[in-house]
């Protein structure tokens, strides 16, 4: 499946830098042998992760309180009654996780690559270092700081087209009676919702409980825990622990069952995606095409990354999204990535509210639709697009 000529998600850029923009082809595949979707093209790392990472993790509350429950819960299950455990997170960004184990004087390493967001996690006292993970850096970090009791990431192992290196790399650097903990979107839900905008340049991978434990298990790693989570709309814990050392629960068994009875195994279930995707497209571009003949005000909500998938994908443009909204300095003042809309702050919003906000955060939709009532109350409507194409209040 092809979504076209995509830009980089978190590309955004000034008018000026519009003639050297970069595009690539963005499209998904799924492997019947090995059970992967994954992108079959991705950009060089770093066009996409450097010293302008427009993103920065601690941006949202919700996200804020999730990766302080992630923490408590390997601090209290992982780690209590070790003495002096080390913990390391891949894709540490601004510290968000990474600060729980720093305030309670756990020896802890930061692996983040965009100099930007890791600075801000060094300017917070968290031992970070810039560069990409992968065997070489394992082998340096274990002879300087010896193994991990616990290895972490969140949104980041799905970045990573070289997965192979970094299970290689967690293998050698984990105890005995280690662990490996790391969540991201899961593809389940992202077929059930046809959530498609989780597909771009930075999620190489959308994994499934059965992806993870057959590319793992070539490194001797086993997947013995799975839990979903809510965030980014859908997502899967997954705890891999050296084959052996400890028992897998029910919950494994389970998920991998109701991925066969989802049908994440077939390639059929994928033509089925690919149509639901040409459908809400459709849907989406007929209902922004609508309210642009009525004259109404629409303004994106969230320069998401997701949202380049979708403003390119459906050939949404500023005639339809007069501006999107967004909290991160960072993106505003600039243009969003191949669509050109332009970012504005949040204050832009709040002054004077459009008839529709298209929720490009839909994955914030709670924290949003929270904070947001007297938009409704000043006759605004969302417009979304996940599960389904729909107008709410
Ligand atoms: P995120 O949901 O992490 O999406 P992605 O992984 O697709 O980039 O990004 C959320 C974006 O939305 C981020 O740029 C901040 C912005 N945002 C707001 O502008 N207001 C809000 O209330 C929230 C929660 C996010």
């Amino acid at each position: 499946m092809s979504f076209g000529r995509m830009p980089i998600a978190n590309g955004f850029l000034t008018t000026s830098e519009i003639p050297s923009e970069y595009f690539f082809e963005l499209a998904p595949a799924f492997c019947e042998r090995c059970g992967m979707f994954q992108i079959a093209e991705q950009p060089e790392p770093d066009k996409m992760f450097h010293a302008q990472y427009a993103f920065y993790s601690s941006t949202s509350r919700y996200m804020q309180m999730h990766f302080e429950r992630f923490a408590g819960a390997v601090i209290r299950g992982v780690l209590n009654g070790r003495s002096s455990p080390f913990v390391i997170e891949l894709g540490s960004n601004d510290g968000i996780m990474l600060r729980h184990f720093y305030e309670r004087g756990i020896r802890h390493l930061g692996i983040e690559p965009s100099v930007n967001v890791a600075d801000a996690a060094r300017g917070r006292g968290i031992r970070t270092i810039s560069a990409f993970f992968g065997q070489k850096l394992a082998d340096d970090i274990l002879v300087e700081h010896g193994p991990a009791d616990a290895i972490l990431a969140a949104n980041v192992m799905c970045h990573i087209p070289d997965l192979s290196s970094v299970a290689a790399g967690v293998a050698r650097l984990l105890r005995r009676d280690g662990v490996f903990i790391f969540e991201d979107p899961y593809l389940g839900d992202m077929i059930a919702k046809t959530a498609y905008d989780q597909i771009y340049d930075e999620h190489v991978f959308i994994f499934s409980a059965d992806s993870v434990r057959r590319a793992f298990a070539e490194h001797g790693l086993e997947l013995v825990d799975v839990e979903p989570q809510p965030t980014h709309g859908g997502s899967m814990r997954y705890t891999l622990a050296p084959k052996g050392s400890r028992a897998a629960t029910l919950r494994v068994t389970e998920q991998l069952a109701k991925e066969r009875a989802q049908g994440l195994d077939k390639i059929e279930t994928y033509r089925a995606f690919k149509e639901n995707c040409e459908k809400s497209r459709s849907r989406l571009i007929h209902a922004l095409d609508g309210m642009r003949r009525e004259g109404k005000r629409v303004v994106g909500y969230g320069a998401t990354s997701k949202s380049t998938t979708v403003t390119n994908y459906c050939g949404i443009t500023p005639d339809h999204v007069e501006y999107i909204s967004d909290t991160t300095p960072i993106k505003q003042g600039k243009l969003s990535p191949g669509a050109h809309i332009p970012v504005k702050p949040h204050a832009e919003f709040m002054g004077k509210y459009p008839d529709y906000a298209l929720l490009f955060a839909w994955n914030h939709a709670a924290e949003i639709r929270e904070k947001e009532l007297a938009f409704i109350a000043a006759g605004g409507r969302w417009l979304i697009y996940v599960p389904e194409v729909k107008i709410v209040s």
